[in-house]
């Protein structure tokens, strides 16, 4: 991999822009019911649904919010991540992660989730950043606590319950690599 295009670097993973050919990869992940079980979302069928957010993805990329994909260093893509808005909460930014089944429990998603946070609070200047996780989803809480997640409130959202998680500057349990410069 062009290391031009890693836009964020880290000896364990880099993430990069999504490009047109990463349909089938995108297809592959979110295709993948076990990934999608504690997302809120249906899992997808087609490589038009795949090119469909790839699109999205860059539109809301020159606004600001966008998602990556996560690689090995050895140029495997193994994950999504970046961040998202919700229409009731457009200041907001949502941050967003998830892995192809055979990554997990590697410590992926810990480490891509530090990358992210230090990137919206230090780089972005965000107050604070938000996560929204499905009540049974215990890995994905396990994580962002690690990072220093406070949770908020809970709330119920499609017949589920979520947790609203909030990490703000002082909260963040950063590595000591992504310490505010
Ligand atoms: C949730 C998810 C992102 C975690 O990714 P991951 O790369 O496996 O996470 P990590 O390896 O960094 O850490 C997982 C942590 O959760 C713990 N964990 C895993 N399964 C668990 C469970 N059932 N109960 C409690 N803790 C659990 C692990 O022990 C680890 O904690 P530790 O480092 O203290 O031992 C991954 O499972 C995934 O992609 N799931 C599908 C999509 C999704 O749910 N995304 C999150 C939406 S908010």
């Amino acid at each position: 991999m062009n290391s031009a295009q890693q836009v964020f670097s880290h000896p364990l993973v880099y993430l990069r822009k999504i490009n047109s050919e990463d349909a089938i990869f995108l297809l592959t992940l979110n295709g993948n019911p076990e990934v999608m079980k504690y997302t809120g979302e249906v899992p997808w069928r087609t490589l038009r649904e795949a090119e469909n957010f790839i699109e999205q993805n860059h539109k809301l990329s020159l606004q600001g919010i966008e998602r990556w994909l996560v690689c090995t260093p050895d140029d495997v893509p193994i994950g999504l991540a970046g961040f998202r808005i919700f229409d009731d909460l457009p200041e907001q930014w949502d941050i967003s992660f998830r892995f192809l089944p055979q990554f997990w429990n590697q410590g992926y998603a810990f480490i891509t989730v530090q990358i992210l946070t230090h990137h919206a609070l230090y780089k972005c200047r965000q107050k604070k950043l938000r996560a929204q996780v499905h009540e049974e989803n215990l890995a994905s809480a396990r994580v962002l606590e690690k990072c220093g997640y406070q949770l908020d409130h809970r709330f119920l959202w499609g017949g589920k319950s979520w947790r609203c998680y909030y990490v703000k500057p002082e909260d963040f349990q950063a590595l000591p690599e992504l310490q505010a410069d």
